[in-house]
């Protein structure tokens, strides 16, 4: 059945939130937690749609799985898997079949992998993915719409990705772990979440190594075991939480906020005038005495500006006095979702040009990455579809602060990323109403 989120618009936000675990970190870790043989454990476990997805998949190998939700735990037992090949019914719903490819050739040799999909935000190749598994031994075969690795066993490598993948880095990292060498992986991404999967799996035994210059060096052992590990907490809902606070002038405090993992964010908060003070256990956000500034920024991999953190933005800048610009060099296609907010009476304005800063790697290939923003601009309510998760979200701020009602469909977007949204919204004050249809 689908579902809908119905808002009456012109509320701020007031109160206190806790943020949960990532979702860019637990379904990854989901994912190492089958490297071992046993029930390994994972706590602060969101409950969102894709732990579930990933829950599934694990399911369908093999693997036994309790999720004790209200607690936030995840016990995965990996000890019998029973088959290397991910189901096809798997293939368009997340990232998540391609990062199995390392661990299940650790445990049968073999791999069958059917393509994936996740959000439509361009076309998200896996080439960095099969040349870094062919640098470490791996054959690897398309047919029937998917791919099929094979090694006996994984030799180390050093592996220089084009780009710094997030999702490359992380299978190549979870193969090298049990691969038989060292394997260097270069120009390779560094986020938060990445160093907490590199904690998990030290956590399970293996050997691995940050060094300078975007250099993960992962000498392999011969085998890992479970492991318990405490999901690190998302900065992403926590970011998305604060640009609400501050968009629709409220005050929240955002409990689990961790300020190191968002310095940049908030860099760029405090330069388009948005208001945060340190707590012991969190950050609160208040943009009730906010003059909101536009700024010019481009995204980037970490430690640069996340380019899941654009798309609230964008909305606190439709709010700010005067033209901002933003340039986004991750996605070529993550502007998607500014028509429709162009649909409320927002003036966002899309250009093909790197505008605000360098020149990025869609420089002249047509790609409309770069957006102008004008504001203050009021919004108004609308009836409107979610394209994507990041998007969803900045609907529903969009829709918190427009005059009069919207009708959200597609919410399952969001329910595959934001722990407990609904109760969120209604804890800081906006009733959403949830309709099925
Ligand atoms: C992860 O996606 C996140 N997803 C994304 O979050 C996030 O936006 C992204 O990293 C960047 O931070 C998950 O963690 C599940 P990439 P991932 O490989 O790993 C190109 C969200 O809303 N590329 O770092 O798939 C690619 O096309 C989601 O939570 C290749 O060309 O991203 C993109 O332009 C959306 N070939 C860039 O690299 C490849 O083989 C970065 O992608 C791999 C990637």
């Amino acid at each position: 059945m689908a579902k809908k989120f119905i808002i009456e618009g012109g509320r701020y936000l007031k109160g206190e939130i806790r943020i949960r675990g990532a979702k860019n970190a637990v379904t990854k870790q989901m994912v190492a937690a089958l490297s071992a043989p046993g029930k390994s454990v994972l706590t602060n476990v969101p409950e969102i749609g894709d732990v579930e997805i990933t829950r599934g998949i694990l399911a369908s190998l093999g693997c036994v799985i309790e999720h004790r939700q209200d607690e936030g735990v995840l016990e995965i037992d990996a000890a019998n898997l029973s088959t290397p090949v991910v189901p096809r019914q798997y293939s368009g719903l997340n990232r998540i079949p391609i990062l199995l490819a390392g661990v299940l050739l650790h445990r049968f040799g073999r791999a069958g992998i059917p393509m994936m999909g996740g959000c439509d935000i361009g076309p998200r190749p896996v080439d960095f993915h099969l040349e870094g598994f062919r640098a470490l031994g791996a054959d690897i075969e398309y047919r029937d719409g998917a791919y099929h690795f094979t090694a006996k066993r994984l030799r180390g490598a050093r592996v220089t990705l084009p780009f710094p993948s997030v999702g490359a880095t992380e299978n190549l990292m979870m193969a090298a772990a049990t691969a038989q060498g060292t394997t260097e992986i270069r120009n390779a991404a560094i986020e938060p979440e990445i160093v907490d999967l590199a904690l998990f799996l030290q956590g399970m035994g293996a050997i691995i190594t940050q060094e300078t210059d975007r250099t993960w060096s992962i000498q392999g052992v011969d085998s890992l075991h479970p492991a318990t590990h405490r999901v690190i907490n998302d900065r992403i809902e926590a970011a998305s939480f604060a640009v609400s606070a501050i968009a629709t002038r409220g005050d929240v405090l955002i409990r689990g906020a961790d300020q190191l993992h968002m310095l940049t964010f908030l860099n760029w908060l405090r330069k388009a005038g948005g208001e945060f003070e340190m707590v012991e256990d969190g950050i609160r956000f208040c943009g009730m005495h906010s003059k909101l500034k536009p700024i010019a920024v481009e995204t980037g991999v970490h430690p640069g500006l996340m380019t899941d953190w654009q798309q609230p933005l964008v909305i606190l800048l439709t709010q700010a006095e005067g033209m901002s610009v933003i340039h986004e060099t991750v996605y070529e296609n993550r502007f998607g979702y500014a028509e429709t907010l162009n649909r409320m009476g927002a003036r966002i304005q899309l250009y093909s040009e790197c505008l605000g800063g360098r020149d990025c790697r869609f420089r002249q290939l047509g790609h409309k990455h770069s957006a102008v923003i004008m504001g203050p601009t009021p919004l108004t309510g609308a009836h409107i579809e979610i394209p994507d998760l990041r998007a969803g979200f900045s609907y529903l701020v969009a829709a918190v602060l427009a005059k009069g009602r919207t009708e959200i469909s597609g919410v399952q977007y969001i329910e595959r990323g934001y722990d407990r949204v609904v109760e969120k919204f209604r804890q800081l004050g906006v009733p959403i109403s949830v309709e099925q249809s």
